[in-house]
């Protein structure tokens, strides 16, 4: 949120924030819930700049943030009682240039695309943030791949469960997927199915920008759900890369060395800069003269979540110092490199020698 708020405070529109399934404001062992972290970040960063909106249908849920927001003195932030996709119709039938951020976190999956539809047909100067948490193993039920599969037959409870994925995922492509898909391993089928489903969110040509991270609780075990993002703006593919590899790699990393000898240790030392060192010499193979900016971008583009910048800078640092790729740009002072030091704005060159090999 501090990034993306800073950012679009700046654009000079009214900035609508909503939190769907907004939940209670604090889980039971106290520790801060989207409602209360989307609020407090706007308070601070853009602060009489917003109007945001948190939907709760439970009575008990909407109560208790009523007052956790009143007694933080928060009175931008507006709990409403009732259901999240009437109120959410009602809200994007009055949108009119507003910057919004749009959070779904069902319990299920309660986010049908169509209720989506008309924020991907917005106008291209307008701001939109999509996130939105897709639930995987009531995908794979809906799915019902083994009773389809053994029985051979739809009986109506599975295909009122396939109309309901249909809506969900805005078209019938699940179906290759969950139910008849020659993949591996559900792990494989989900990639899949968020990929699908991400193409669908850029469809337009307006939410040009996605990514998904999943959600697990250690590596090996099932994907609960994938956080799915779309964005009309590259920064926001950035950004949300390297949140996302940190936090990803980090839980990941932590649930598998806690009551270890390496408790204390972090993820960033397990990493093997191997695999990004060859990524980003491919890239200035393929696209010599680009910048380091321009070459991140392609590389986040197709490799979402598994690098950071700061992984890739040093791998061009790297590749410059032994001698395999050399940067072009000049360095002077009150230019593009005013020091020796690279920066985005560098462009890179295979090195004579690394074109031979
Ligand atoms: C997964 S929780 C949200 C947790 C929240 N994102 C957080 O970080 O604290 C989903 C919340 O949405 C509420 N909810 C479920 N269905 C709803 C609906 N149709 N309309 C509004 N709220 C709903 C649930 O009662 C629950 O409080």
């Amino acid at each position: 949120m501090p990034p993306y708020l800073a950012k679009v405070a700046k654009l000079g529109k009214r900035i609508l924030i909503v939190d769907a399934f907004a939940g209670p404001g604090r889980f039971k062992d106290g520790t801060a819930g989207s409602p209360l972290i989307i609020a407090k970040a706007a308070e601070r960063f853009a602060p009489g700049k917003y109007d945001a909106y948190f939907f709760n249908n439970r009575e008990s849920h909407h109560k208790l943030l009523a007052s956790i927001l009143e007694r933080q003195g928060i009175s931008a932030a507006k709990p409403v009682f009732g259901d999240a996709i009437e109120q959410l119709t009602h809200l994007i039938e009055r949108l009119r240039d507003e910057t919004l951020f749009l959070y779904f976190d069902p319990y299920g999956l309660n986010c049908e695309f169509d209720l989506l539809r008309p924020l991907l047909e917005r106008h291209k100067s307008f701001s939109t943030e999509i996130l939105i948490n897709l639930h995987m193993p009531i995908s794979h039920r809906l799915g019902s791949r083994h009773r389809v599969q053994r029985d051979g037959i739809e009986d109506s409870q599975i295909k009122s469960y396939h109309e309901k994925l249909t809506r969900v995922y805005g078209g019938d492509f699940w179906r290759d997927i969950l139910v008849e898909g020659q993949y591996a391993n559900a792990k494989e089928r989900e990639e899949v199915l968020i990929d699908n489903y991400r193409g669908l969110l850029a469809s337009t040509g307006y939410l040009s920008f996605t990514g998904a991270c999943p959600i697990r609780e250690k590596t090996d075990s099932a994907t609960k759900y994938f956080m799915v993002f779309a964005s009309p703006h590259p920064d926001a593919l950035l950004l949300l890369n390297d949140e996302m590899c940190k936090s990803f790699n980090a839980h990941m990393h932590n649930q598998e060395v806690k009551d270890t000898l390496f408790a204390d240790s972090s993820w960033t030392e397990w990493r093997n800069p191997g695999r990004i060192r060859d990524i980003a010499l491919q890239s200035v193979h393929d696209f010599p003269r680009e910048t380091r900016l321009e070459l991140w971008r392609r590389i986040v583009g197709a490799h979402f979540m598994r690098f950071t910048k700061s992984e890739f800078g040093k791998a061009i640092k790297h590749l410059c110092d032994t001698g395999k790729i050399e940067c072009i740009t000049p360095v002077i002072r009150g230019g593009t490199r005013p020091t020796k030091r690279l920066n985005d704005n560098c462009a890179f060159m295979p090195s004579a020698t690394s074109i031979m090999f």
